[in-house]
C-alpha cells in the first residue's frame, strides 16, 4: 500500500493540528508504536449532510455503507492507538431520508463495537437552540446525542470534579443525611448552548475565510468532558477537529492535543480564531469551576456539621415515639471528635467520628443501661445509620454532664428549641449550669421533648449564604 503521507508523526511533538484524513492517520504512526491516546471527543460528519469544502472527506457524496466503512476504519485505528484507560465521546444525531428516520448514532455504535469499543453511556446534549420550523412527523429538534465508549473497565472517570451544588434541592438543610456532601452528579441531559456565529466575532475576524463552520463544540462542554475523563498531561484527540475547540480547551487545561481535519481552512481558523477566543473564554470557564469547588467545600462542611447536630434531635424524636416517653432527656452533648478516616471508612461514605452524651432526666422512668441499649440499636439501623457517623454513645447523669463540661475545655454552643442548624450562642460554664437547672424545672430550651443540644460544632447559617436555597426558612418540626 502506498503511504498517503510521506512523513511519520513525531509523537514527542504533541499540540498539533494536522491537515490529514483521519482514515489514513495510521500511516503517520510508526509501526508498533505503543497506545498514546487518553481521550477522544469528536463529532464526525453526519453522513452526507454537509460539504466541508472542496477537499476529500468522509460522508459527502458517499453511500451510507461506504460512509460507515470509513467511520469503522478510523475508529479501529483509534482503538489500537488508545490506552486501556481511554474514553471516547462521539457527538452524533439522527437524520431523515425519504421520510424515514436514519438512526445514525446506533449504526455508528454498532460499527464501533465491531472494532472493540464498549458502549457505556448516552448523554443527551440539549443545544438550547432550535430551528424555528418543524415538519409533519418531527418536533423542533433541540438535542443531539453524545455516545460514550471505553476500551476497558479501567477507564478514567473523575465524577467528583464535575459534581455541582447549584441544582441541589432546597431540603438539604433540613435533611442533610439524604444529600451527598460532595454535591450532585450531573444528570444525563446536558444543557450547553451552541456557540453562534456572533460569539465568534464578525466576518472581519475571518477576512476571506468567512466563518461557515456550522457546528463548533461549546467550549464549556469540552471542559466538562476533559475534566471528567483525563488528567493533566494526557493526550486529547479529535479526528474530525473542525474549528478545533476541543483542542484549544485541552491545551488551556494543561493537556496535550492532537487534531485532524482534511480541510486546511479549519486549521487556519483554529490558529487565527479559535485559540485567541478560547484564551479569553477559559478565564470564565475556570472561574465557574473554582466557584463550584468553593461551593462544594462549603456544602461539605455544612452537611457534616448539620448531620452531627441533627442526629441527636432525630434519634430522640424517634425514641420518644417508640418508648412513649415525654421528657426522657434534659440535654445532649454532640461532640465532633478529631479522627482520620481510613480508606474503607471513606468507601462506606463515613464522614467522621462523633460522641453523644445523652443526659437522662432524673425523673424519667428509665434505666441508663436500657436507654443505652435502645439508642445503640436504633443508631445501627436506618435512618440513623445513614448519617455517615462513626458513633460513641453514652447515657449520663446530670452530675456527670457537669463534670464533662469542665473536662472538655472547648467552646460549647447552644442549640435550643429543636433548631439544630443555627447556634444560639457560645455558653460559659455558669450559663451551662443555669440551663441545666432550668431544664429540670421549666424546660426553657426544650421543644416537643427535644432538649437543648450542647456542641463543639458551630454552625451559623448566614455563613453559608453562597449555597443556601433562597427560600429557606427555619423549621422546627
Ligand atoms: C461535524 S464537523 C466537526 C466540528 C468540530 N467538532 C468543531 O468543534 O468545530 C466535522 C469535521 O470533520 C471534517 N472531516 C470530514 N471528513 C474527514 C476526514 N475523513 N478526516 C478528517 N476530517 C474530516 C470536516 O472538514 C469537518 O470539519
Amino acid at each position: 500500500m502506498t503511504k498517503a503521507y510521506n512523513t511519520t508523526l513525531d509523537l514527542n511533538q504533541f499540540n498539533q493540528y494536522l491537515t490529514c484524513n483521519s482514515k489514513k492517520f495510521k500511516e503517520l504512526i510508526p509501526d508498533n508504536y505503543p497506545p498514546f491516546i487518553d481521550l477522544i471527543v469528536t463529532s464526525p460528519p453526519y453522513w452526507d449532510m454537509k460539504e466541508y469544502g472542496k477537499v476529500e472527506q468522509t460522508g459527502y457524496k458517499q453511500s451510507y455503507e461506504d460512509y460507515l466503512n470509513d467511520i469503522e476504519i478510523t475508529f479501529a485505528t483509534l482503538y489500537k492507538l488508545s490506552k486501556e484507560t481511554a474514553t471516547l465521546y462521539v457527538n452524533i444525531d439522527t437524520l431523515k431520508r425519504n421520510g424515514k428516520l436514519i438512526r445514525l448514532p446506533d449504526d455508528i455504535a454498532k460499527r464501533l463495537e465491531n472494532v472493540g469499543w464498549i458502549h457505556k453511556d448516552i448523554i443527551i446534549w440539549d443545544k438550547g437552540k432550535t430551528l424555528p420550523w418543524s415538519h409533519k412527523g418531527q418536533m423542533r429538534n433541540t438535542f443531539e446525542y453524545i455516545y460514550m465508549f471505553v476500551k476497558s473497565e479501567n477507564y478514567k472517570y473523575y465524577i467528583e470534579r464535575i459534581k455541582t451544588v447549584d441544582k441541589l434541592k432546597e431540603w438539604w438543610v433540613d435533611y442533610p443525611e439524604r444529600y451527598s456532601p460532595e454535591g450532585k452528579v450531573p444528570d444525563n441531559i446536558w444543557r450547553f448552548t451552541i456557540p453562534t456565529q456572533g460569539s465568534w466575532g464578525t466576518k472581519k475576524n475571518f477576512g476571506d475565510l468567512e466563518f461557515k463552520h456550522a457546528c463548533p463544540f461549546p467550549p464549556d462542554m469540552m471542559a466538562r468532558l476533559i475534566k471528567l475523563s483525563s488528567d493533566e498531561g494526557d493526550v486529547v484527540f479529535d479526528p474530525y477537529a473542525g474549528t478545533g475547540i476541543l483542542l484549544a480547551v485541552a491545551e488551556k487545561l494543561n493537556r496535550r492535543y492532537l487534531g485532524l481535519d482534511t480541510n486546511p481552512e479549519y486549521k487556519e481558523i483554529f490558529e487565527r480564531v479559535t485559540k485567541p477566543l478560547i484564551n479569553k473564554q477559559i478565564i470564565a470557564i475556570n472561574q465557574t469551576y473554582e466557584q463550584e469547588e468553593n461551593k462544594k467545600r462549603l456544602l461539605n462542611e455544612a452537611i457534616n456539621k448539620l448531620r452531627i447536630l441533627k442526629f441527636p434531635k432525630a434519634i430522640i424524636k424517634a425514641f420518644i415515639k417508640e418508648q412513649n416517653q415525654e421528657f426522657p432527656f434534659i440535654g445532649v452533648f454532640a461532640l465532633s471528635e478529631h479522627y482520620q478516616l481510613d480508606e474503607s471508612e471513606i468507601a462506606l461514605k463515613k464522614i467522621g467520628l462523633a460522641s453523644y452524651y445523652f443526659i437522662l432526666n432524673p425523673i424519667a422512668d428509665l434505666y441508663h443501661e436500657d436507654v443505652y441499649n435502645i439508642l445503640r440499636e436504633m443508631s445501627n439501623n436506618a435512618p440513623f445509620s445513614k448519617y455517615g457517623l462513626i458513633l460513641n454513645i453514652y447515657v449520663i447523669t446530670v452530675d456527670e454532664a457537669i463534670q464533662l463540661y469542665q473536662d472538655l475545655n472547648q467552646n460549647i454552643y447552644l442549640y435550643g428549641n429543636a433548631v439544630v442548624n443555627d447556634a444560639m450562642f457560645c455558653i460559659s460554664f455558669v450559663e451551662f449550669l443555669e440551663i441545666i437547672q432550668n431544664e429540670l424545672i421549666n424546660k426553657k430550651y426544650c421543644y416537643k421533648g427535644i432538649p437543648p443540644i450542647f456542641s463543639n460544632v458551630e454552625i451559623t447559617l448566614s455563613n453559608y449564604e453562597d449555597i443556601l436555597p433562597d427560600k429557606y426558612k427555619k423549621r422546627n418540626d
